[in-house]
C-alpha cells in the first residue's frame, strides 16, 4: 500500500491534476516537502504548501487573509482564471456553498447546519450507528464477502448521512452511489464537488420542498433552521439554495468515513502484532488505533483558498488574488512532525492532526466520524475472528480530491 515509484528529481513538476500525480501523489509530497515547501504552480497561479508546521500556521489565520470566495475545491478551470488582485464574496443570490463566503455570513449559515454535530450531542448517537453496523455484518458475515469500504461502512455513513438530511434510510444505497460517481476526478480537470450537481440535489431540494410545507417546526434541523435563516440584506434561501448548503454534510458523510474504516481494517490484518494488541481491548484500544488510521490514510488531498491580504511565507510574498493549496495528505506524511511517517504504528503518539483541517473550516462532521469509525472497526472485530483481504482486487482510483481505497473485497 506504500508508493514504489520515485519521480523523477530533476525538472520535478508537479500539478495536483497531472494524471501520474493523481494516481499516487505521495513520492511527490516528499520532493515538496524537502525541496520546495512553497512551490509555485505557474499553471494555476497557486502555490502548494506541503509541510505540516507551514499548513497548521496557515489554515490557522483566521483574519480575512485566507478566504474560500472560488470554493475550497477549486477544479482546474477555475483556477486557470487568473485573477487581477483581491476576489471578492459571491453575490448573495443565487447564493453557492456558504464556504464560499467569508464571515459572518459563512459561519452563520453554517451554524444552521451543525446542531446535530456538537461535540455533547453526538455521543447520543451511538447506539443508532451500533444498530446500523449490526444490520450491516447481519446480511454480509452469511455471505462470505463483500466488498469492506462500500457494503460496510459505505452503507453506515450513508444511512447516518439519510438521518441527519431527513431522508429515508432506504435510499441509502443511492445516496452513496451518487456521491461516489460525483467525487470522481478527471486528469486535468479536478472535481466540482461544491457546484450543485443536480444528482445531488435531486435528493435535497425535495426535503426542503416537504419542510416548508409541513412548517418546519425545527424536527428536521438542518432543512428547517436554512428555511428560517435570513441573509444580512434580510432575503431569505430560495429552494435550490437551502439544497446548496446541505451539500457538506451530504458529500463529507458519505465519502470519507466507509474509506477509513476499511482501510483501517486492513492496515491492522498487515499487522497481526498491532491487531492481537487493539483486540486485547476493543473499547480502550479502538480509539486510539482510530487516531493512527485517520492520520495514516484520510483520503482528502488538498484544499485551497484565495488570498486576499499579501502573506509571506519562507521569504515568499503571496499576493491577493493568487491561491494557496494546503496537501493535508502531504502533512500527514511529514517527517518533521510524526517519525517514520510511512509506517503505521496503531498506539503512535499524535498530538497535531491536519486530517480533519484546521481552523475556520474545521471539518463540522469530526465528532460523528471518529465515533462512526471507532464502531464499525469494534463491531467488525467484534463478531468476526478471522478475515482476508484481496489485495489484487482492491481498487484506489487516481483522484487529486479523494485518494483512497474505493473497494477493499474482503472474506470472512
Ligand atoms: C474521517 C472522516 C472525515 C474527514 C477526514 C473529514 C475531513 C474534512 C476536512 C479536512 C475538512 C476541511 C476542508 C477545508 O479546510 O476546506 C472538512 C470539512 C467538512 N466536513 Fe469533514 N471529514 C470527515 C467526515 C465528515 C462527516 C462524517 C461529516 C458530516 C456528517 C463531514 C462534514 C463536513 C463539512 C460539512 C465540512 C465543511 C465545513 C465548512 O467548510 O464549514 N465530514 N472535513
Amino acid at each position: 500500500m506504500n508508493s514504489t515509484k520515485q519521480p523523477v528529481q530533476q525538472n520535478f513538476t508537479y500539478d495536483p491534476f497531472d494524471p501520474d500525480v493523481m494516481a499516487d501523489p505521495l513520492p511527490y509530497y516528499r520532493i515538496l516537502r524537502d525541496e520546495h515547501p512553497v512551490y509555485y504552480i505557474e499553471k494555476w497561479d497557486t502555490y502548494a504548501l506541503s509541510r505540516f508546521d507551514d499548513i497548521w500556521n496557515v489554515l490557522g489565520v483566521n483574519d480575512g487573509t485566507f478566504v474560500a470566495s472560488e470554493g475550497t475545491l477549486p477544479a482546474a478551470n477555475v483556477l486557470a482564471q487568473r485573477n487581477d488582485g483581491a476576489v471578492p464574496d459571491p453575490p448573495l443570490h443565487p447564493m453557492p456553498f456558504h464556504a464560499n463566503f467569508d464571515s459572518p455570513i459563512y459561519e452563520n449559515v453554517r451554524k444552521c447546519t451543525s446542531s446535530q454535530f456538537r461535540i455533547r450531542t453526538v455521543p447520543k448517537l451511538a447506539d443508532r450507528i451500533r444498530t446500523l453496523a449490526n444490520e450491516r455484518l447481519d446480511e454480509l458475515l452469511p455471505r462470505g464477502s463483500f466488498d469492506l469500504t462500500q457494503d460496510y461502512g459505505g452503507i453506515v455513513a450513508a444511512s447516518m448521512v439519510c438521518d441527519f438530511v431527513g431522508l429515508p434510510v432506504d435510499l441509502a444505497p443511492d445516496v452513496l452511489a451518487t456521491v461516489n460517481a460525483g467525487s470522481l476526478a478527471q486528469p486535468g480537470e479536478g472535481v466540482e464537488v461544491g457546484n450543485a450537481r443536480p444528482g445531488y440535489l435531486s435528493y435535497l431540494t425535495p426535503i426542503i420542498e416537504r419542510r416548508r410545507a409541513e412548517g418546519h417546526d425545527g424536527s428536521v434541523p438542518i432543512a428547517d433552521s436554512l428555511i428560517e435563516y435570513r441573509l444580512p440584506d434580510g432575503s431569505a434561501l430560495n429552494d435550490m439554495e437551502a439544497a446548496v448548503q446541505m451539500l457538506g454534510v451530504f458529500i463529507g458523510g458519505t465519502e470519507t468515513v466507509p474509506k477509513i474504516t476499511a482501510t483501517g481494517l486492513w492496515q491492522l490484518l498487515r499487522h497481526p502484532d498491532q491487531l492481537a494488541a487493539v483486540r486485547a481491548d476493543l473499547d480502550a484500544n479502538v480509539p486510539v488505533a482510530r487516531e493512527e488510521i485517520i492520520r495514516y490514510s484520510a483520503p482528502a488531498q488538498w484544499f485551497a483558498r484565495t488570498v486576499r491580504r499579501p502573506y509571506t511565507i519562507h521569504g515568499t510574498t503571496i499576493h491577493p488574488g493568487q491561491r494557496v493549496i494546503t496537501l493535508l495528505a502531504s502533512a500527514a506524511r511529514d517527517e518533521r512532525e510524526y517519525d517514520n511517517p510511512d509506517d503505521f504504528v496503531w498506539n503512535r503518539p499524535i498530538d497535531r492532526l491536519l486530517s480533519f483541517g484546521h481552523g475556520q473550516h474545521f471539518c463540522l462532521g469530526v465528532h460523528v466520524a471518529r465515533l462512526e469509525i471507532t464502531i464499525m472497526i469494534q463491531e467488525f472485530l467484534k463478531r468476526v475472528p478471522e478475515y482476508r483481504i484481496d489485495e489484487a482486487a482492491a481498487s484506489r482510483p487516481p483522484s487529486s480530491f479523494q485518494w483512497g481505497w474505493n473497494n477493499i473485497p474482503v472474506e470472512v
